[in-house]
């Protein structure tokens, strides 16, 4: 393959969106409201996504996570934010790299797109976990990055678990206070008994909100996370299985109650993912019974952006975002494009004539022997 280069101009008009420092959006949040941290990973979902937005006048936390960068390339997601940047004025975003590795999240603290990486060492033994998390650290504080690390495992706590069980999987509170001295993180991916997914509960079990108010406690004015953030409506499961799909009916997540009260005991950034893919699911299952002789994806597709769309507006609202960009407009950090698309923070709105210019050189360049391609998805 020869060496190529092609060389894009996006004109940044006046009015762009805002992308902005993920710590900043946290502080700003933090005992108030919480932001809603969105895994996007096609451009339906981005559109949705900055149209929920922008409905909501709420900042929001874009996300993209190792498997699906893996996925869709990295510089498909990253320019379609570029895109999302620029065709949705008013947008306050952050952009962050999550459930990395430390490969990815050098990776994508090189890129300069993103503001905030989270580094995934939970599964390591504590010592492990606090080495990886410095590691990344020192990687991320001197370029302005944040980090967000994890402990505990994310995992339902089940009925008939034992209490030293329970207590393996959940997040220990001393624990997490030592761990964030030690390792200087920014914000912390708690486990509190949610999961990834749509089966998060079983029996009676839910949030362990006693442990997120030790945490708190402990830990007071700093930013935590909860991850499994998805609520997992009934009625959206009901839908998908009478459109033929086969999930369970005993699929559950995180109730209205339980983010509320989880804001209030630091929670400031909710991961959300899971919501979005019944939301798509539901859309194409009916979508495609309803009219078998269809076969253009771009018709469901609009049904999802706007379906999205409506979904972002009213989590945001629940999370208590709604409202919220205009007093970030003033304080947020801009990072802002630099002639060699590697966006660097600065305090100012770009101006009318700031230009990204992007240098591919095929796969001779920088992306060489970097990532391979796969189908899996989280
Ligand atoms: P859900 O599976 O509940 O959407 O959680 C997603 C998540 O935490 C991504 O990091």
């Amino acid at each position: 393959m020869n060496d190529w280069k092609v060389e894009i101009t996006f004109q940044f008009p006046e009015n762009a969106a805002m992308r902005v420092s993920t710590q900043e959006l946290l502080q700003a949040a933090y005992g108030q409201y919480a932001l809603g941290a969105f895994n996007v990973c096609n451009l339906e979902q981005v559109h949705g996504l900055f149209r929920g937005a922008t409905e909501a006048r709420a900042p929001v936390i874009v996300q993209f996570t190792r498997v699906m960068r893996d996925y869709a390339h990295p510089l498909m997601l990253e320019h379609l934010l570029c895109g999302a940047e620029m065709i949705y004025p008013g947008v306050t975003f952050a952009v962050h790299h999550d459930h990395g590795d430390e490969a990815s999240c050098a990776d994508a603290i090189a890129s300069g797109h993103y503001s905030s990486v989270m580094i995934d060492a939970s599964h390591l033994p504590f010592e492990q976990n606090v080495a990886a998390t410095q590691r990344v650290v020192e990687m991320t504080h001197r370029r302005g990055i944040a980090v967000e690390a994890e402990l505990g495992q994310l995992k339902g706590v089940e009925d008939e678990m034992s209490v030293e069980a329970k207590g393996a999987l959940l997040t220990d509170p001393a624990q997490a206070e030592e761990f964030v001295q030690r390792t200087g993180c920014d914000s912390l991916a708690v486990a509190i008994g949610t999961s990834h997914g749509a089966y998060k509960f079983t029996g009676s079990q839910r949030l362990h909100l006693d442990v997120l108010a030790e945490i708190k406690r402990r830990l007071t004015g700093f930013p935590l996370v909860l991850h499994g953030g998805s609520a997992v409506p009934s009625e959206e499961i009901e839908r998908i299985r009478e459109a033929g799909g086969r999930l369970d009916s005993s699929a559950s997540g995180v109730s209205e109650e339980e983010l509320k009260q989880a804001i209030a005991l630091s929670v400031a950034k909710v991961n959300i993912a899971t919501d979005g893919r019944l939301i798509w699911t539901r859309v194409h299952r009916e979508f495609f019974r309803d009219q078998p002789g269809e076969f253009d994806f771009m018709h469901p597709g609009r049904i999802y952006m706007n379906e999205f769309a409506d979904f972002v507006a009213k989590k945001c609202k629940l999370l208590g975002a709604t409202g919220k960009v205009s007093c970030h407009g003033n304080v947020a950090t801009r990072v802002n494009h630099t002639t060699n698309g590697r966006p660097s923070a600065t305090s100012a709105r770009p101006s009318a004539s700031s230009a990204l210019k992007l240098k591919r050189r095929g796969r001779q360049g920088l992306r060489k022997g970097r990532r391979g391609f796969s189908s899996a998805s989280r």
